[in-house]
């Protein structure tokens, strides 16, 4: 059997063991994984230490994405660019290797929804880590236009200088917004306090997609906000089970189908 967990502060509301259980069990990977709650300061000899007690691979979630970026040996390239490690792999002869699979889980839930990419206008709303990590894979589908935008104008303008080279990303403050979108990410946490981003209310095209990073119980303040001004709705929920399936892909070479526990988790929300 190996090992593997999540590596949090805090952890105990972790939804990565309950994910990782029902892959290994649909993909009969003897597999076990756990959620390990490290000390701020000290993440990476929690990490040391599970490698010692026979640890194959770990996930990381806040809030050390940039502690493990720190401690890899090696690096795959959208974790250089997102300067984030969420997936940690024990390779040959003990090194670690570290890779980010959230952008991608994002895309693939987008996939999943069927929410088209390509030749689309896309809004992403925040300019944090979380919003640095998804900006490769979602130029890589080759959207129209994506605009990024933030409440601190610098961040989101460092980030057009960052990946700009990817696509045709612009952006700045809130002021950037201009016309319709057909798809508007929320890479914000200002739904955690319940704000929602200064938004103008023609926002959408018709048929656009409003998405939130978050999920929760009930629907987040910008899918609040978002459905009477005629978006579909999406939460953070599928990318959530999208980047566990690609972290265990990375770490199994089995992708694992993601259809059932989408509907698991989703009941074990309510
Ligand atoms: P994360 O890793 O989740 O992205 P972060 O790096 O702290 O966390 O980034 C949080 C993001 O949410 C930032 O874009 C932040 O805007 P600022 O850069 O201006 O701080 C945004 N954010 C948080 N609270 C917000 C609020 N109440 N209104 C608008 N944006 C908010």
């Amino acid at each position: 059997t190996d090992r593997y967990c999540v590596f949090g502060n805090p952890i105990n509301h972790s939804k990565s063991p309950l994910i990782h259980e029902e892959f290994a069990q649909q993909t009969q990977q003897p597999i076990t994984y756990t959620a390990e709650l490290a000390p701020v300061d000290g993440f990476a000899q929690a990490w040391q230490h599970f490698v010692a007690i026979g640890g194959r691979g770990a996930n990381v979630t806040v809030p050390f994405k940039g502690d493990a970026f720190a401690l890899c040996d090696t690096l795959s390239h959208r974790a250089k660019r997102a300067q984030a490690v969420n997936t940690l792999i024990v390779g040959g002869n003990g090194r670690t290797y570290g890779d980010t699979t959230d952008g991608v889980g994002l895309v693939r839930d987008l996939g999943y929804h069927r929410v088209p990419i390509k030749d689309k206008r896309v809004l992403v709303v925040g300019a944090g880590g979380a919003v640095r990590g998804v900006l490769e894979p979602l130029l890589v589908e080759q959207p129209r236009e994506l605009v990024v935008v933030n409440r601190t104008a610098d961040k989101a303008a460092q980030l057009v200088r960052d990946f700009a080279d990817l696509g045709n990303l612009k952006g700045g403050g809130f002021d950037a917004v201009e016309g319709q979108f057909d798809l508007v990410i929320n890479g914000t946490s200002a739904s955690l306090s319940g704000d929602l981003p200064p938004l103008p209310d023609k926002l959408f095209t018709q048929h656009a997609w409003a998405y939130d990073m978050m999920y929760g119980a009930e629907p987040t303040v910008f899918l609040q906000w978002a459905g009477p001004r005629g978006a579909k709705l999406l939460d953070g929920l599928g990318m959530l089970v999208e980047q566990a399936a690609e972290s265990f892909f990375l770490w199994r070479n089995v992708r694992p189908e993601t259809a059932a526990v989408r509907s698991q988790l989703r009941q074990s929300l309510n």
